[in-house]
């Protein structure tokens, strides 16, 4: 029995992917136990992605979250990644074992790279992302922070198709060519980072929309992103009230000129996670 929700939300399909267009980030959620509370409140009210990672260490109350909110776990798509350094075969393996022991799932619905590393053949990382996916171990499979050279060399070593990009993406940086390559290669995006951690907050274009719209900044930061199509943001909060906000998105649209002026907010110093010597040049 699926449990009675405030809100449906849509789906992106990439593949054989059914992407649901707006999921809940867990990285920085506070202690442990709002991190669990979180998760649980989110679902409660009708997130049905969850994003995580082995890296975060939040896997573990991600998954008791989840037991806590008694929705079915076949109704959530929860995503985990692999970590830079553990992308050799054999420490690949080991860390997906791990992180569905910490999650206390069977399987998780996308598993991501988390970042590429210059140091580890990438054929050699695809194919623990491949062989993770047919053991049964992920039902879909992606990369984080790749470029676009990077996504392209990940396709042609990996033996079975990705679904899904993450990448960081907001109104202050310039996300067009990344999410088009994506798009061109049946691929949704998902944007991490979508309010900017709290950076967006006092931008005068997005304020003075969100005042004419009678909408949140919030609400309208992640509406440009999911209008433009195959873009899924994940966003991060602590507060319910600021959860239900966040899911409220569906319901509205923004105007062709306000989308437009949206997009003129990118800045050249407008991305946040940029680690020296892991990131790639970014397109
Ligand atoms: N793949 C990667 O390398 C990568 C990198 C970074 C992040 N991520 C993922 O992306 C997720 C989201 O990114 P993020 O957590 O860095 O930043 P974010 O979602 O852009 O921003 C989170 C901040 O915004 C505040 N906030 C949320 N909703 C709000 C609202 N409606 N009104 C006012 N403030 C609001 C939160 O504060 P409160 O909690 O106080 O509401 C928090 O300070 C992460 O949690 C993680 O899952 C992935």
């Amino acid at each position: 029995m699926s449990v009675a929700t405030a809100v449906s939300i849509p789906t992106l399909p990439a593949g054989d992917a059914k992407i649901p267009a707006i999921g809940l980030g867990t990285s920085n959620l506070g202690g442990s136990k709002v991190r669990g509370e979180g998760v649980a409140t989110a679902l409660k009210l009708g997130y049905r992605h969850i994003d995580t990672a082995w890296k975060y260490g939040s896997e573990r109350d991600v998954g008791e979250g989840i037991r806590a909110s008694g929705v079915p776990r076949g109704e959530i798509f929860l995503c985990t990644k692999v970590s830079h350094e553990y992308l050799r075969a054999a420490d690949f393996a080991r860390s997906v074992d791990e992180s569905l022991e910490n999650l206390g799932v069977d399987y998780v619905d996308l598993l991501l790279v988390h970042w590429p590393n210059k140091e580890i053949p990438l054929e050699e990382t695809m194919a623990a992302l491949a062989k993770a996916k047919r053991d049964g171990l992920t039902r879909h499979i992606g990369v984080a922070n790749f470029n676009i050279a990077l996504l392209d060399e990940a396709i042609a070593h990996c033996p079975e198709p990705l679904v899904n990009l993450q990448g960081e993406g907001h109104p202050y940086i310039d996300t067009t060519r990344i999410v088009e390559a994506c798009r061109q290669r049946g691929l949704v995006f998902t944007a991490y980072c979508p309010l900017g951690r709290g950076r967006l907050f006092d931008d005068p274009v997005l304020g003075a929309i969100a005042k004419a719209k009678g909408r949140t900044l919030a609400q309208i930061a992640l509406r440009w992103l999911i209008q433009r199509g195959n873009i899924a943001p994940i966003p991060r909060s602590s507060h319910p009230g600021r959860l239900a906000e966040n899911l409220d998105v569906f319901s509205f649209t923004l105007s062709d000129d306000e989308m437009a002026r949206i997009g003129t907010l990118k800045r050249a110093d407008g991305r946040i996670a940029n680690p020296p010597g892991r990131a790639p040049t970014w397109d």
